[in-house]
């Protein structure tokens, strides 16, 4: 039996997980779920699949966690250091789908020990590549992508040779807000953004598609992941979402990955790897949907695109500046106390101030570091929106 354990089960990634091991419970052992605020399904989940320990990232949750549990013999525990813990517990295969940088600090204790590490989690690479590369090499651990464009790109290179990669084309459904006039984006509200043309994901990731915000991170995990320049590196908007992402070789071909817009494919192909299952996912249909459209993005719409290929080139820890910044510019638009196109102005304010103290974006990639740049770029993002509030 495999041991697996699943961080963010109660999300949008967490549950379609469930939902293909809890297809096959005798394959696995579930060694720990872990959630957030919804204790009631936490537990359910530990409940179904059997799980030995079920976390709670809220401390003042584990009484909930606890009575939720009771009598069925599952350990609870609850808080940010409970969720390392719980990571560095043996298990065969991690799947990484906390939102936000709170997953870094439990996708490398994962690494430590060995696991294959399932990386939804996209922000873990944006904040930290180079030493999340460098721990899963050091334990000879295995890092697996699961963002669906990722997954596309690793597909599309198997039995390939890197040095023959001119390109890798990141395709984008554009979001929300794809057919808006520019000027009416500046109005455009929580609602309107939460709701994706294609996709059923979780909301801070359904906004960040439409702000492409979410394709900015991308393009940083691109280049962490694969190691290529930031050059080689393209966004292509397709609003079917049906090419997850192409591959370029230098004697002209390209390799593009299609399916039907389900991430329990990459979850799927993450899970089996190196084998394919059958996965219950649509089969693709190409004469019903009749054609297929492409586009180069609109960098004046998306300014989000602009920030990240900064990012690519400055390296170093600009990009947890990026991402903090981001992740607290969304929490102050979910709160509406700024409008949908500041979030992207107030990354950049964050951006030219870590600038300005260029041996902070300099210093070591250390996870300490990561989590006090992380801290100090949420502050900024917090004194921007003040002042512009004032
Ligand atoms: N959804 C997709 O289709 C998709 C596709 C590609 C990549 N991703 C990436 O996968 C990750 C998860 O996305 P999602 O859409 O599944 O998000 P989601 O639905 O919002 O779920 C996030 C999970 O993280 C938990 N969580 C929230 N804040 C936390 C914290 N501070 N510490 C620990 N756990 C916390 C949530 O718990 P509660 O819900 O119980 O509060 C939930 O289990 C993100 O990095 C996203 O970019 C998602």
């Amino acid at each position: 039996m495999r041991k697996v354990s699943i961080f963010g089960a109660t999300g949008s990634i967490g549950q379609n997980t469930i939902d293909l091991i809890g297809r096959d419970p005798s394959a696995y052992d579930v060694v720990a779920l872990t959630g957030g605020a919804k204790i009631e399904q936490l537990a359910k989940d530990a409940r179904r699949l059997n799980a030995d320990l079920a976390v709670t990232a809220h401390e003042d949750r584990l009484g909930d966690l606890r009575d939720a549990l009771a009598g069925s013999g599952i350990e609870a525990a609850a808080g940010q250091q409970a969720l390392t813990e719980a990571a560095a517990r043996p298990a065969d295969w991690v799947m990484s789908a906390i939102v936000g940088s709170a997953g870094l600090p439990p996708g490398l204790e994962a690494l430590k020990q060995g696991a294959t590490l399932a990386l939804a989690n996209k922000e873990t690479l944006v904040c930290a590549g180079a030493l999340v590369l460098e721990t899963a090499r050091k334990h000879d651990a295995k890092l697996l992508p699961v963002d669906s464009e990722h997954s596309a790109v690793f597909q599309a290179l198997v039995g390939e040779d890197m040095q023959a990669v001119e390109r890798i084309i990141i395709t984008a459904s554009g979001g929300a807000f794809r057919d808006w006039p520019l000027s009416d984006l500046a109005s455009a509200t929580v609602e309107q953004a939460s709701s994706h043309p294609n996709w059923n994901m979780g909301q801070r990731i359904t906004i960040d598609s439409a702000s492409m915000f979410n394709k900015a991170l991308e393009l940083i995990e691109t280049k962490e992941f694969f190691g290529v320049a930031p050059s080689q590196i393209e966004v292509l908007v397709h609003p079917e979402s049906i090419v997850h992402s192409l591959v370029g070789f230098t004697d002209g071909a390209v390799m593009a990955h299609m399916g039907a817009p389900d991430m329990r494919h990459a979850i799927g192909y993450a899970l089996n790897w190196p084998d394919r299952r059958d996965l219950p996912v649509d089969r693709l249909n190409l004469a019903k949907l009749g054609q297929l459209r492409f586009h180069d993005p609109d960098e004046a719409r998306y300014p989000a695109l602009r920030l990240a290929r900064h990012v690519m080139e400055r390296g170093g820890l600009s990009g947890a500046i990026f991402n903090a910044g981001k992740e607290r510019a969304l929490d102050h638009f979910i709160d509406r106390k700024i409008g949908f196109l500041e979030m992207a102005d107030i990354v950049e304010t964050a951006l030219d101030r870590a600038e300005a103290e260029s041996s902070l974006i300099d210093a070591p990639l250390t996870l300490d570091n990561v989590l006090q740049t992380d801290h100090l770029a949420r502050k900024w993002v917090d004194e921007t929106v003040a002042q512009r509030a004032g």
